[in-house]
């Protein structure tokens, strides 16, 4: 989460066993190069020590408003003054509850009542068991506190600690890492819809056999992911991959290069960018067996004929709405050689403003890439860097080239 790199963050634990994920969270937000400050209610020790918080973000902990460390002896207006950010996870009940009434009589809250709201976002990764989420009063606080300007970033629902099952699970930690960085992300795609494909298509011989490809859809899902931090609504249709969907996304799985073409012609008619990653497969068998295929003994393998697939990009990118400027198309290209000639000539034949070449058996799988982005007046090399870095770098080069909306 490149956002995220140089960011100072405070960190505040109110009581609930989710404690125990915010060790990773915290963990997670240091390896992303956020500074990170701990504090702690005096019922969040009660769950997890400020001894590990202290290991793990690398700074004393605070917990008390009247700890005397600060020079002026004002711990809660110099914590919420240094944030980028204050995150409270886990935010339980009992913290939602007196943030809705202003309470100042901690540390924790009293930080975030003196916090300047306008420069300093607060964020809420709410934990509880199901019945107190459901109650009217915390929803009628989570309402207020909402108003007054915190963001809440949702429950994830399953087991709970109290061996219940239903809403109000913290977020997992990757999952508030996410949506803390795209709170902190500028959002130069405010009011676009972007449509993405991602991922291998594949192509059915008979029921347990088929024909697919090498992509692994993460540099997919790093542009839907990037999209969506950028504050646009985003579409993601997915081939079969193995990818938790990005947070915030609408995601629309399928199996063949034809589900692929339906899904995102459809989609296409309302969005205004559309960014094919996906490797889509050139051919499928000419007819699928609706039953396995067996051996008869004979030592004959089974005659295959193909047929070409449409080509998604080429389709939607000679559409009115894209040749009108409505919508605006760029394509990908996995080469294994010749790069720039090939991409060149595909952007061509694609009839797309704005091509990503890649070598494809150097990208496919691996969590970093390098780019080079080709368009009518020339083209510029992107070094190697994680996909999600990448993916960050398009975004911004796609919204220096769309209008601006809101
Ligand atoms: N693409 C698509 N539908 C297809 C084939 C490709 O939408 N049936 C898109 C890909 O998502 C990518 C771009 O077209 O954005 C180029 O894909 P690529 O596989 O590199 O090119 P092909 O057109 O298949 O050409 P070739 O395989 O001959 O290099």
């Amino acid at each position: 989460m490149t956002q995220l790199a140089g960011k100072h963050i405070v960190l505040g634990l109110s009581g609930g066993v989710a404690c125990y994920k915010s060790a990773e969270l915290c963990r997670l937000l240091v390896k992303a190069g956020a500074t990170v400050q701990v504090v702690m209610t005096e019922a969040a020790a009660q769950f997890i020590t400020p001894v590990t918080m202290q290991a793990l973000s690398g700074r004393a902990v605070y917990s008390s408003q009247w700890d005397g460390r600060e020079r002026n002896n004002m711990p809660h207006i110099n914590l919420g003054r240094e944030a980028d950010a204050v995150l409270i996870a886990p935010c339980s009940a009992d913290f939602i509850a007196r943030l809705a009434q202003g309470r100042s009589d901690e540390l924790l809250s009293l930080l975030c009542l003196a916090r300047p709201m306008e420069r300093v976002p607060l964020l809420l990764a709410p934990a509880m068991n199901r019945e107190m989420w459901q109650h009217p009063a915390t929803q009628r606080n989570m309402e207020q506190v909402a108003r007054d300007g915190a963001v809440i970033l949702g429950v994830g629902n399953g087991e709970q600690a109290c061996g219940e099952t239903g809403d109000g699970r913290m977020l997992e930690p990757e999952e508030i890492l996410e949506d803390l960085a795209a709170q902190l992300s500028p959002k130069t795609l405010a009011g676009h819809h972007v449509l993405v494909t991602a991922g291998p298509t594949f192509e059915a011989i008979d029921p347990v056999r088929g024909i697919t490809n090498l992509s692994s859809g993460k540099m997919g899902f790093a542009v839907a992911r990037a999209a969506r931090a950028a504050g646009a609504q985003v579409t993601l249709i997915a081939g079969p991959v193995h990818l938790p969907t990005p947070r915030g996304v609408q995601r629309i799985d399928v199996q063949s290069a034809a589900q692929m073409f339906d899904a995102a012609t459809g989609f296409a008619s309302a969005a205004s960018v559309f960014i094919a990653t996906a490797a889509v497969a050139d051919w499928r068998p000419a007819q699928a067996s609706s039953q396995k295929i067996k051996k008869d003994g004979s030592g004959d393998v089974p005659p295959l004929a193909f047929v070409e697939n449409p080509d998604i990009l080429a389709g939607i990118a000679h559409s009115r709405r894209a040749e009108s400027g409505e919508l605006f198309c760029v394509g990908f290209a996995a080469e294994s050689e010749n790069l720039l000639d090939h991409a060149s000539a595909k952007r061509e034949r694609k009839g797309v403003p704005l091509l990503v070449g890649n070598i494809g058996p150097a990208t496919f799988g691996q969590d970093d890439n390098a780019l080079i982005l080709i368009d009518a007046q020339g083209h510029r090399e992107i070094p190697r860097a994680s996909k999600q870095a990448l993916a960050g770098e398009l975004i911004a080069e796609i919204a220096r080239r769309v209008p601006v909306r809101d």
